[in-house]
């Protein structure tokens, strides 16, 4: 045989070793999988269990998070256990506070979570526990607790309203023109957590409304790694993933695309000099030297920022449009604290007044009650443990708090827990915070978000901006919103809205 032939039949020895592998890693993982799900049907059969399993809930509920609501608001101690999810979900303030505060050490993210999102967020904050989380945020809460990193952020949101948000809006005032509204804030919000993470403009908001490769990528890996979540066994995603097939194929590219960026980024701050610089990645780089470290502390940065803010926007003017009295009450106090707003480039509100307007950070944070954008958040039992309201917790299992099913809990916030009514923060016209355990939006405790105090004047800043210029009308607005499933409340087929310039 010559040395062609004979590395031909090598290769093909291999091929056909390669294929017979795959397939049977394939076979194995379907067989496994088929056992998995048996097991589940033949294992547990409460109402529950069934009708998670059969999805009979959606006869009666649009939404997952509404039937967990109405399971919590039915049960004696506002918890209930998944068996066939190894889950407790609970409405109940004690237990969240127990296990975001007092047992903290014993409830982790832990790996079951941390693998799903894993191939896109690595060793950053958001994935992580142990000591390499409390490094990341003691670093990061230094960076994002100093005055002059908020004044950058609040600087990059004016500019961001003002040179694109207002012009967009006024372009299609009166003309009929629909515009998604929560796709004009998703566009709005990576703009701006782009440029306070990267120090670079992806210019999603621009007037064309132009297609960004970055957000695309971003957004589609950020779904793909959510989605492993519903598979009935992680064995399917993990033989995709090894097989490189479907799904897990187009996660793999997206993600190659998001850790291209993040590398030009660096390597652009290293060549350009990156202490003069305000955005977080220069000044994480004053600290690391890891390429690949970097990385994924900006990445997580970017997806814990970007479609909460989001989120929390779009459900706030889907609650406007059925509460004019609230918008009339946000323009009146507006008008008083800021008679004349300045027309040349100054800011036309200021960090100092927006303090002043406690109907407005009331108005936000109802609305944030009632759609909070992380609906449910899980973590994992390390040891055996027993909730304050009883419920026993074997290792292993995974405890969920549910701020949605919380913020509609008549045994937290009383008889009128369903209405949007910004008064129950109020007293004598003061803004009366609640308890975070009673209030999980941002989490709590030692893991409350780190950019909570910047996405609420960012709202607000938003809102502002908006409702002094524009009276907006939601295109349908009999239409309730209806979730798609993933890692941030995502409204199917968006807001739909008209808008109109308001006289002077
Ligand atoms: C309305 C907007 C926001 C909401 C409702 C929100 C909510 C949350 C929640 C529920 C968590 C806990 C998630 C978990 O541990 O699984 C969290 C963590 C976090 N958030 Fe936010 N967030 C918002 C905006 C932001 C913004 C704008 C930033 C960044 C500038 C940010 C940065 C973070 C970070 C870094 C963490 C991880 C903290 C840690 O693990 O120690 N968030 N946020």
């Amino acid at each position: 045989m010559d040395s062609d032939s004979s590395s031909f039949w090598f290769c093909s020895i291999c091929s056909v070793f390669s294929f017979m592998f795959f397939s049977f890693t394939l076979l194995f993982s379907l067989f496994s999988l088929s056992i998995f799900v048996l097991r589940l049907k033949l294992w547990c059969k409460c109402e529950i269990c069934r009708a998670f399993l059969d999805s009979s809930w959606t006869k009666d509920f649009d939404n997952l998070c509404d039937w967990y609501t109405h399971l919590l608001n039915k049960s004696p101690t506002g918890s209930i256990r998944i068996h066939v999810l190894g889950n407790i979900v609970t409405a109940d303030p004690e237990n969240v506070q127990h296990i975001l505060k007092t047992r903290f050490q014993n409830y982790p993210k832990g790996k079951p979570f941390s693998v799903l999102l894993g191939d896109l967020l690595g060793q950053g904050i958001f994935n992580v526990d142990g000591d390499s989380w409390m490094f990341q945020r003691k670093m990061a809460s230094l960076e994002l607790g100093s005055v002059s990193i908020r004044m950058h952020a609040f600087g990059i949101v004016e500019s961001e309203i003002r040179s694109r948000l207002i012009p967009l809006l006024s372009s299609a005032s009166g003309n009929q023109r629909v515009l998604d509204l929560q796709d004009v804030f998703r566009r709005f919000s990576f703009d701006n957590i782009c440029k306070f993470s990267f120090g670079f403009d992806p210019g999603c908001l621009e007037f064309s409304l132009p297609v960004s490769e970055f957000a695309e990528a971003f957004d589609l890996a950020s779904k793909l790694s959510a989605q492993r979540g519903l598979a009935a066994s992680s064995l399917i995603w993990k033989a995709k993933r090894v097989l490189n097939l479907g799904s897990e194929r187009k996660l793999k590219q997206a993600i190659t695309m998001v850790d291209e960026f993040a590398q030009r980024m660096i390597n652009q701050r290293r060549e350009m000099g990156f202490s003069d610089n305000h955005d977080l990645l220069s000044r994480f780089m004053g600290t690391i030297d890891d390429d690949k470290y970097l990385r994924d502390i900006v990445v997580s940065f970017i997806l814990a920022g970007r479609d909460t803010v989001a989120s929390g926007l779009t459900s706030f003017f889907w609650l406007l449009s059925q509460h004019p009295e609230v918008e009339s009450t946000i323009r009146e106090e507006f008008e008083r604290v800021v008679p004349s707003p300045p027309c040349d480039d100054r800011p036309f509100v200021t960090f100092d007044q927006m303090r002043e307007m406690h109907y407005l950070h009331a108005a936000v944070c109802e609305s944030l009650r009632l759609f909070p954008p992380v609906q449910f958040d899980s973590k994992f039992a390390e040891d055996d443990d027993v909730l304050p309201d009883c419920s026993f917790v074997r290792r292993g299992t995974r405890v969920t708090y549910h701020p949605y099913a919380m913020g509609r809990m008549e045994r937290v916030w009383g008889s009128n827990c369903l209405e949007f009514n910004p008064e129950r923060w109020l007293k004598n016209g003061r803004f009366i915070p609640e308890s975070p355990y009673k209030y999980p939006v941002f989490q709590a405790g030692l893991r409350v978000c780190l950019g909570k105090e910047m996405a609420v004047a960012e709202m607000k800043c938003v809102v502002l901006a908006i409702i002094s210029r524009f009276n907006i009308r939601v295109a349908d607005p009999n239409r309730k919103p209806m979730f798609a499933p993933a890692l941030t409340a995502t409204v199917r087929g968006g807001l739909p809205i008209f808008v109109q310039e308001r006289g002077p």
